[in-house]
């Protein structure tokens, strides 16, 4: 198996009916349990990296670590650049690499965001290499908040603009506002899925933000009104922080890596797997 565009992987995900599986690393241990969870249940997957995370990662060695895993278990993965917010940041990516970028330009106005992202997309494209575009905003940081979501209407995907905002930047994979927020809140999301039914005229795969404490029943339904991309990190930090505090509070004494970690990277799997399934994208590998 290769690392391969993520066109390639939502198209075939948006013709079969289920969703992908868009997953953030920062550590070896998330990335180890991302492929093992994909190769545990031949499900295809997307690895995908903040700038943030980008940063922290050794950029010249992620790409190597993916691939080497993803041969070594057989799986079916891209690399995917998460709210690259400038073309330099997505030249980086490409130079590391990536073979898929989301360019997130939905701070500017409309004829900006439509500019920048076409840009994007021109430089991806001739590199073969998939592009995101993001129309609406997504609000909220990866995190575990401790207030109930507050979601401003005027950031959600206009449907009537998503057609012309596809025809003109090229993109491959459109990320859509339809209440989803990054993080976890007090109360769960309610998804307009009227909205999405709207959108989803635009016939590319649609992605969705924010995948952490969405109720499993509004994930089944907006699978089937064309989400095909589905990110998730939050409840993956989660596993992490919480397996290692746990680790580290029954062991106060343990030193060692490699006795400590397993159980970490085993807590995010069982993360990973539980939305596979969710998603519908088991045995599709
Ligand atoms: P969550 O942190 O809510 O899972 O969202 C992740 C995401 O959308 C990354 O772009």
């Amino acid at each position: 198996m290769t690392v391969v565009s993520s066109k390639k992987i939502l198209e075939e995900a948006l013709r079969g009916g289920y969703a992908v599986g868009a997953f953030n690393t920062s550590t070896l241990e998330a990335t180890k349990a991302i492929i093992n969870a994909a190769a545990k249940l031949a499900s295809p997957v997307i690895i995908e990296t903040s700038e943030g995370e980008f940063n922290f990662l050794d950029s010249n060695i992620i790409f190597d670590q993916v691939k080497d895993l993803s041969d070594e278990y057989g799986v079916t993965v891209a690399l995917h650049l998460d709210h690259g917010k400038s073309l330099e940041t997505v030249k980086k990516a490409v130079e590391a690499r990536y073979t898929s970028v989301h360019i997130d330009a939905s701070n500017l106005s409309y004829q900006e965001n439509i500019e920048l992202t076409q840009k994007v997309a021109e430089f991806a494209h001739k590199k073969n290499i998939s592009v995101e575009g993001e129309l609406g905003h997504i609000s909220g940081s990866s995190e575990k908040h401790s207030e109930k979501i507050e979601i401003n209407l005027s950031n959600l995907t206009d449907p009537g603009l998503a057609k012309e905002f596809v025809k003109e930047t090229g993109i491959d994979i459109l990320a859509v506002s339809i209440g989803n927020i990054h993080g976890v809140y007090t109360n769960p999301p309610e998804l307009d899925l009227g909205r999405l039914e709207r959108i989803s005229k635009v016939k590319i795969p649609l992605s969705l933000h924010g995948g952490s404490g969405i109720p499993e029943n509004q994930i089944k339904m907006a699978v089937k009104l064309g989400i095909a991309k589905v990110n998730v990190n939050t409840e993956l930090r989660m596993a992490y922080a919480g397996e290692l505090r746990e680790e580290l509070k029954a062991h106060p004494k343990e030193i060692v890596p490699y006795k400590i970690l397993p159980e970490v990277i085993e807590e995010i799997e069982k993360v990973v797997e539980n939305k596979i399934k969710l998603f519908g994208s088991e045995g599709k590998g």
